[in-house]
């Protein structure tokens, strides 16, 4: 089953991708601080990460004030997260596709789920339930891959579909398979204005200075071909 060679290879690559989760160029310094950026308050504010891996996202989140829940569907990566932000209780195993059933209607200021969402194939209720738990005018923000840099990455040939296309990684001390639904841009948005949000801001980002020191050619390669989407979505 496709969720499950998902899960074990997190599992997998759970300590290293903590270890290095602080300054790899993907995430550091081209995803985190263009999808941090499309928060619109964090101090006070209530957060819940979805699928919040190692906590990082919620170690930088509660520093600058937000009270933050989380979940993940790794038990290691959730380890990790409650570890990093010294909090046994508001981490806790759960996975994106299943009712947040521990949330009342309305707890959340906003919703983040940073380079997670393209785990699932169906994303429309994963949608009404990120809807339920915010606040009127509450913010979803996501971060996914680029659906065009998939499109080629995975020589697609069916752009419409939503595939499950595989890869290997080879970032995290060994070889992993990673699997995944690619999808075509209106699969992107549609979910998303169909279950309860507008879309406030669309973001192609650009790798930010730190990235070119660590990875000229993949900051070269960024700069001419977005391979992630940042968006902010509003409950309406
Ligand atoms: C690329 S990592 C991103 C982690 C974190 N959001 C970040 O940006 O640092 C993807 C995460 O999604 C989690 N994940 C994958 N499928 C999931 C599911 N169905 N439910 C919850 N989490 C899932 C993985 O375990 C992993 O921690």
């Amino acid at each position: 089953m496709i969720k499950h060679k998902i899960l074990s290879a997190y599992e997998e690559i759970a300590e290293k991708y903590n270890e290095l989760i602080d300054h790899k160029p993907h995430n550091a310094y081209y995803d985190r601080p263009n999808t941090l950026e499309l928060i619109p308050e964090v101090k006070g504010k209530f957060i819940l990460d979805a699928a919040c891996g190692p906590g990082k996202y919620a170690e930088i989140l509660i520093s600058e004030g937000a009270t933050v829940k989380g979940f993940d569907i790794s038990e290691k990566m959730v380890m990790l997260a409650r570890e990093r932000n010294n909090n046994e209780k508001d981490f806790f195993v759960h996975d994106l596709s299943l009712p947040l059933e521990m949330f009342e209607d309305r707890s959340f200021d906003t919703v983040i789920c940073a380079l997670a969402l393209h785990y699932i194939e169906d994303w429309n209720f994963t949608i009404q339930e990120f809807c339920r738990v915010l606040k009127p005018d509450g913010s979803l923000v996501i971060s996914i891959e680029h659906p065009f840099f998939e499109y080629n990455y995975f020589h697609s040939e069916k752009y419409f579909e939503i595939e499950h296309v595989n890869c290997i990684w080879n970032g995290f001390g060994k070889p992993v398979e990673i699997n995944s639904f690619r999808r075509p841009l209106s699969e992107c948005i549609t979910p998303l204005t169909d279950n309860g949000f507008y879309i406030d801001k669309l973001v192609e980002p650009k790798p930010t200075k730190e990235f070119e020191k660590l990875d000229p050619k993949h900051f070269k390669e960024l700069n001419e071909f977005p391979a992630f989407m940042c968006i902010r979505a509003i409950k309406k």
